[in-house]
């Protein structure tokens, strides 16, 4: 089959389509026949050798796919050859075939065409884990949202719109912010030009945000702090601004604050399949009902996974970027 490979670490031009051989479906996993893979900032740090697969997983790229289940494994019952899934995936996604733990799959939802469902499972995996599994946002509560555009921000802004949650993003243009208000958040800071702790006091109150969702990391630990309410939860995924910052553990204290930090990829596959089961009963019926909708910037060939890679570092999309086979 074809698939993406790295031989030699480097920028976008050292992904190469190659021949390599096809991956078969061990006992309790499913073959896929991929139609298209999303795209992740993790398969640009991988492309780069900063970020490996984890012990015994594939090295091609690609952390969620959708397609056609081609073959089952072993004791595997409760999906069919032909049918249509997406998954969540370790690795292997850019490519023609994988393989793909049950507790991984999910259906391709209602409304949604097979391509663009590749856009879907691993933003709704990490919002739904982060936001409402581990920050527990209720209703009524303010999320704070940085980088409200990316692919997991437009996630973000959708479910907690659907859950009753008011939502504060920052992005880095009036273009992206205006994306962001059209899928639902109430107050839209350019973080090129405002300071955002004084955007969420003012926003709030005074009160702060309830639920922080990072992707910036050590560059934001204090000023999240400053914003988050009494009884916050900052959930820190991602560390675009650096991994080392300084946590003034009296303003935590003061506030009651949490400061959590995750990783999906990383997780044991009954994690992840914990995950997907809660993501099928909470968030699959509002996709398929048209109220939270997978948000596609562009749809490259699978060969041209350089070109994909170039779209997401040169970050002038809103939502999601995938690659398509055949
Ligand atoms: N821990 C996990 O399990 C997990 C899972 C999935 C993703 N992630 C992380 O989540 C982040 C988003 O992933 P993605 O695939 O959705 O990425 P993406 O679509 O490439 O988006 C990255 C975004 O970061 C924004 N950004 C950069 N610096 C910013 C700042 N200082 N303030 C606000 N926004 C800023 C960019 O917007 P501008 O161009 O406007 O700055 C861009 O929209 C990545 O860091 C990724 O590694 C973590």
């Amino acid at each position: 089959m074809k698939a993406i490979t790295v031989p030699e670490f480097g920028g976008p031009d050292a992904l190469v389509l190659t021949e390599v051989e096809a991956p078969t479906a061990r006992p309790g996993e499913v073959l896929v026949r991929v139609a298209a893979a999303g795209v992740n900032r993790a398969d640009t740090l991988q492309r780069q050798g900063h970020y490996p697969p984890p012990p015994g997983e594939s090295e091609v790229p690609g952390l969620e796919v959708s397609g056609v289940i081609e073959a089952l494994g072993e004791g595997v019952e409760q999906w069919a050859v032909g049918d249509e899934v997406c998954a969540l995936l370790a690795g292997g996604g850019y490519a023609e075939l994988v393989r793909v733990p049950v507790g991984q799959l999910l259906p391709v939802p209602e409304g949604v065409s097979l391509v663009d469902a590749a856009a879907l499972p691993e933003v709704v995996c990490t919002v739904w884990s982060n936001v409402f599994l581990i920050a527990n946002l209720q209703p009524g509560e303010t999320l704070l949202v940085h980088g409200g555009s990316s692919g997991i921000g437009t996630m973000a802004i959708q479910l907690a719109r659907q859950v009753g949650a008011h939502v504060i993003v920052t992005a880095g243009s009036e273009a992206k912010l205006e994306a962001c208000r059209e899928l639902g958040a109430e107050v839209l800071v350019n973080y090129r030009e405002d300071d955002f702790v004084e955007r969420v006091l003012q926003a709030t109150d005074g009160v702060g945000a309830d639920v922080i969702l990072d992707i910036v990391g050590a560059k934001y630990l204090s000023r999240n702090v400053s914003a988050l309410a009494t009884s916050g939860r900052l959930v820190i995924i991602g560390m675009q601004g650096g991994t080392r910052g300084e946590l003034d553990i009296a303003a935590l204290l003061s506030k009651r604050g949490a400061v959590i930090a995750t990783s999906l990829r990383a997780r044991p596959a009954g994690e992840k399949a914990t995950i997907v089961a809660a993501v099928r009963e909470h968030v699959w019926p509002l996709i398929a009902a048209g109220r939270v909708q997978p948000v596609v910037h562009s749809r490259h060939p699978l060969a041209d996974a350089a070109a994909a890679h170039l779209e997401l570092e040169a970050s002038g999309h809103v939502g999601k970027i995938l690659l398509v086979t055949g």
